[in-house]
């Protein structure tokens, strides 16, 4: 177990933004979160507001534009891009916002993936690949193809996937998206189980209020800055009708994502910008001549 003092996530200013051609997108803007182990954290917030971002950020599948990310404590940046997969593979489960599992793989064999990619020892692997697909109902499936394979029940096998290497820390993005509602009570039932029995981190990005509401902080962020990160209950947290809000904006994509905002969340926006202008003028500041984008 990791020293209490030391967080395995800590990110500290991270500002990230997308030059495309003149006109530069800023997407994070100075984000400071630590995570610690046996730690459960949700972040909400609508579609765009830098979720995912933040998410690739923290699995080192991406590197902050400024600002630093220390892993247990350690800088990670000048490590070659072989090392850093080799780091990422036992250091962070993933599951991702679109699974990515291997078409031509069956579910067991892309739950095995990161052992044999980790040359770890095959036989406890195995074991714990037939076991975690159990656990997320899937014991009789092992053999399909994600073809074969209903899209939450493909979201089980990446979450499968995401523990079978028993991480520090598991980053999932909404990996209960794709499930009915007493589907993705359960896998956040096994979450919450697995993060008491092993004191692996989780940080769950979710649309479903419910779910959110139950972990042990939830952070929601908002046009790339995190509102508040106050423990459920605590004035700064989000409120239920201000996760309602979050939650009405439903999944990626949907068509209430390509909306307007509503007028709740436009009335948080202003007070946030008004907190974190400081933290804007940082991140803007080093970007020279290139544009701030329009939030
Ligand atoms: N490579 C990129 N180049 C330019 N812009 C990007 C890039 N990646 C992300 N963005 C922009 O960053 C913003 C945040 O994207 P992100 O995927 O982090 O949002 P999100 O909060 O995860 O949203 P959702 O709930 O829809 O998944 C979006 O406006 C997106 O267009
Ligand atoms: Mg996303």
């Amino acid at each position: 177990m990791a020293d209490r003092d030391t967080p395995l996530l800590h990110a500290v200013d991270v500002c990230k933004w997308f030059d495309l051609g003149n006109r530069r997108i800023d997407v994070l803007k100075g984000i400071d979160f630590s995570l610690y182990a046996g730690d459960m954290v949700g972040i909400v917030g609508r579609s765009g507001s830098g979720k995912s971002t933040l998410l690739h950020l923290l699995g080192t599948l991406d590197a902050p534009s400024r600002g630093e990310i220390l892993y247990d404590g350690q800088r990670l940046d000048h490590l070659a891009d072989q090392e850093l997969a080799a780091f990422r593979n036992r250091f962070v489960g993933f599951v991702f916002q679109f699974h990515h599992l291997l078409p031509e793989m069956t579910a067991f064999e892309n739950v095995l993936m990161p052992a044999l990619i980790a040359r770890a020892a095959q036989q406890p692997a195995q074991a714990r690949a037939r076991e975690l697909l159990g656990r997320v109902g899937l014991g009789d499936r092992l053999d399909h193809h994600p073809g074969e394979l209903s899209g939450g029940e493909q979201q089980r096998v990446a979450l499968a996937r995401a523990l079978v290497m028993q991480p520090k820390v598991v980053l999932a993005d909404e990996p209960t998206g794709n499930l009915d509602g007493r589907t993705a009570e359960e896998m956040h039932a096994l979450l919450e189980e697995l993060n008491r029995e092993t004191g692996t981190a989780f940080v769950v990005v979710s649309h479903n209020q419910e779910l959110a509401r139950r972990m042990g902080k939830v952070v929601r962020m908002l046009d790339g800055r995190f509102v508040d990160d106050a423990p459920p209950g605590a004035v700064a947290a989000p409120t239920s009708a201000e996760l309602d809000t979050i939650a009405a904006s439903g999944p990626p994509n949907s068509d209430a994502d390509q909306g307007g905002a509503s007028t709740g969340a436009e009335t948080t926006s202003e007070v946030v910008e008004h907190r974190s202008a400081g933290t804007t003028q940082r991140c803007a500041e080093s970007g020279g001549s290139a544009e701030e984008a329009q939030a």
